[in-house]
């Protein structure tokens, strides 16, 4: 049994990534209901949410249903993160994760996000400041190290343990690489393998198919798996791993009702959390990856992210229904590619 703190996670757990405008509370209804075991908040600036920024402060908003769920924290200063650690206590999620991994310019060139991994020091007393912030268990994710020839992580997961995090997840990449090339585990598995390390650690980076995730889980031997890019419109992956694991047999492909089901959901909570307006426009960018590799989707797509008529929204999602009402998509999830933040 998987275990940070007193969450019990079952023997396997599959978790979904933090994504930035992705990963919020419309996304990870879908994703709980097909399957996900623990979930993140996408990750909150503790800058923003010093000043209070509507943005930041409403990227705390978690539901009963959700558990058990971290909030994602970032940031380069050691004093802020510890009180937004405060702040983000408050709000009662189930743990408290630390993003040392984002690559993008804007967080890792603030001396936030990866940019720690070239200040192992600065990272630990971070680290360190935050455990003590909370009363709740704190986790990290992070990457190999900042670039080929400083992957630092087996250091840096000795030292973030030795300060009191109670699990990491590691992406297969440096910040260097960004998202290019293939996710390397090998090290994920060194830093399984040290006898010192006795917290669980997750495994991160191009799990796409049920195949992969039964491979990966034999020849690395992480506690779990943390997946990203393959759940945005496909929700299923979860479920579909999990009885893979169990069974060693396929679920059947997603039906096309329960596509559409998954889309209108996502939707209509979209329009209750953001608003209207807001909601129809963040949901434009899912509609491709729910109905992908669908043959003439097209058409429809463009009548869904051209409008802002909720009702023909909805009205359009029942014609995409009934137009392909028993078409069955091959049920495998497939990385989507994005250059998003990390
Ligand atoms: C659109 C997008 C947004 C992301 N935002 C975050 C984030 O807020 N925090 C974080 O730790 N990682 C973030 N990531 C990285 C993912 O959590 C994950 O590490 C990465 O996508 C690799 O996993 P995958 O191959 O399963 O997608 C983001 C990735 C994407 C594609």
């Amino acid at each position: 049994m998987v275990k940070i703190g007193n969450i019990e996670l079952g023997e396997f757990p599959l978790l979904l990534a933090p994504m930035e405008d992705v990963s919020d509370p419309p996304f990870r209804q879908v994703c709980k209901e097909n399957g996900a075991d623990m979930m993140y908040t996408e990750f909150v600036s503790s800058e923003g949410l010093i000043r209070n920024a509507h943005k930041s402060v409403q990227k705390l908003d978690i539901f009963e249903y959700e558990r058990p769920i971290g909030i994602q924290l970032f940031g380069s200063d050691v004093d802020t993160m510890a009180e937004c650690t405060r702040i983000a206590t408050g709000a009662n999620p189930d743990l408290i994760d630390i993003n040392y991994g984002c690559p993008v310019k804007k967080v890792a060139c603030r001396g936030a996000g990866a940019a720690l991994l070239q200040d192992v020091p600065l990272m630990t007393k971070m680290t360190e400041e935050v455990v003590k912030a909370t009363h709740l268990p704190v986790t990290v994710k992070t990457r190999l190290g900042w670039d080929e020839s400083t992957k630092n992580i087996e250091e840096v997961a000795e030292r973030l343990q030795d300060v009191g995090i109670q699990a990491l997840s590691i992406h297969g990449r440096t910040r260097a690489q960004l998202y290019k090339g293939e996710a390397d585990w090998t090290l994920i598995a060194k830093v399984k393998n040290n006898p010192r390390i006795k917290i669980p650690i997750f495994g991160n980076g191009d799990i796409d198919s049920p195949e992969k995730a039964l491979d990966y889980k034999n020849r690395f031997g992480v506690d779990g798996i943390m997946i990203g890019r393959a759940a945005i419109g496909y929700p299923w992956i979860f479920n579909e791993i999990k009885h893979f694991l169990a069974t060693g047999e396929y679920l059947p492909a997603p039906t096309m009702e329960q596509r559409v089901a998954a889309a209108r959901q996502h939707l209509k909570f979209s329009i209750q959390w953001k608003g209207d307006t807001l909601g129809m426009l963040e949901m434009r960018r899912h509609y491709s990856n729910y109905f992908r590799g669908l043959p003439h989707f097209k058409e429809y797509r463009m009548k869904l992210v051209q409008t802002l008529d909720k009702d023909e929204l909805f009205e359009t999602l029942d014609i995409v229904l009934k137009e392909f009402d028993g078409v069955v998509l091959e049920s495998k999830a497939k990385v989507v590619e994005y250059g998003g933040a990390d």
